[in-house]
């Protein structure tokens, strides 16, 4: 049975914490700034001694995992190195998207097997990151020890690898943050011309998940450009300067935006083969009239 410890007991710490043990890895130890969140993070695992000495909690584990905060995870890595908390062997992950494994450096000289091991999943708490990691895909980088037990990791919780060269990093985590930050502020877009049209927000979101989750099936069953739909896609000139000219009227501050996206998607459009370069220019010309706050 390895034994985990886990520094930063955060959503991610807790969940993976938790996560191990039901597939029969041993938590044997929280730590993390504070001692209360280490303290939170015990009672959902379920076991673990808690500290706020991060050497001291790694230094009790084969399987180590780094799940500070972006920012801390080198200082909090150096920290552990410094205070001989890492034996020969011991596995060390960090689980950010943005960084390689060469953050854990100090860990690799003091003997250590170090990989980054990047759940491709929002987590934003630790009851609903439970059930979303279960089945996720992970992206995995580092030294070919470390990433065998990755592997296995990957392996239990039900999991599927994407592995990555360690300078493609910034890319995919900038790829995965469009794909899911960017799609929440889309929403966030389409919720405030609800309100400028007079639907309160609660509503507005009542009525548009259905067609959000359509969406998203449909991408899920046809893929991109297929799934795309609406006025663009079709070519439909008189309705995208209809929407043009509402939003520089009612909301002139998101037209710019608007016309970016609506650029891209006429890019899609193409691709869908729904849009012929003809309707494609009158579109582009019309986003870039508005687009550029010229009416
Ligand atoms: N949330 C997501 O959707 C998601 C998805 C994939 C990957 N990740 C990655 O997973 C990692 C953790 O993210 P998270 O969402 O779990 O963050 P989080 O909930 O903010 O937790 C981070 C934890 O790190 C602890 N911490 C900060 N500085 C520390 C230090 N110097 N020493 C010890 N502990 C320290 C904090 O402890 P205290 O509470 O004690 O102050 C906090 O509980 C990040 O690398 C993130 O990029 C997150």
């Amino acid at each position: 049975m390895h034994k985990v410890s886990i520094i930063g007991a955060g959503v991610v710490g807790t969940a993976i914490g938790y996560l191990l043990k039901q597939v029969g890895y041993s938590i044997v130890g929280i730590a993390s700034k504070t001692i209360e969140s280490a303290r939170k993070a015990k009672e959902f695992i379920g076991s673990g001694i808690t500290s706020t000495d991060l050497g001291a909690t790694a230094r009790k584990a084969d399987i180590v995992f780094i799940t500070t905060s972006d920012r801390a995870i080198e200082v909090a890595c150096n920290k552990i190195a410094s205070d001989k908390g890492f034996k020969r062997g011991t596995v060390v992950f960090h689980t950010c998207g943005a960084l390689s494994s060469e953050v854990l450096r100090s860990a690799r000289n003091n003997g250590a097997k170090t990989a980054s091991l990047h759940p491709l999943q929002s987590l934003a708490n630790v009851n609903e990151a439970v059930k979303n990691l279960h089945g996720s895909y992970f992206c995995i980088e580092g030294d070919e020890d470390a990433l065998i037990v990755a592997r296995e990791i990957i392996a239990a919780l039900k999991g599927k690898e994407i592995t990555l060269r360690v300078d493609k990093k910034p890319l995919y985590h900038a790829g995965a943050s469009v794909a899911s930050n960017f799609l929440v502020a889309t929403v966030g877009f389409g919720l405030e011309l609800f309100e400028a049209a007079g639907i309160n927000r609660q509503d507005a979101l009542n009525a548009l998940m259905p067609l959000i989750k359509g969406t998203v099936k449909n991408i899920e069953a046809i893929g991109i450009p297929l799934a795309l739909t609406g006025p663009i896609s079709r070519g439909d000139t008189t309705v995208v300067e209809d929407h043009l000219k509402a939003i520089s009227k009612e909301k002139n501050g998101l037209i710019n935006l608007y016309s970016e996206l609506g650029r891209y998607t006429v890019k899609v459009a193409i691709e869908k083969g729904t849009l012929n370069d003809k309707a494609a220019q009158r579109i582009r010309s019309l986003l870039n009239k508005y687009g550029k706050g010229l009416c």
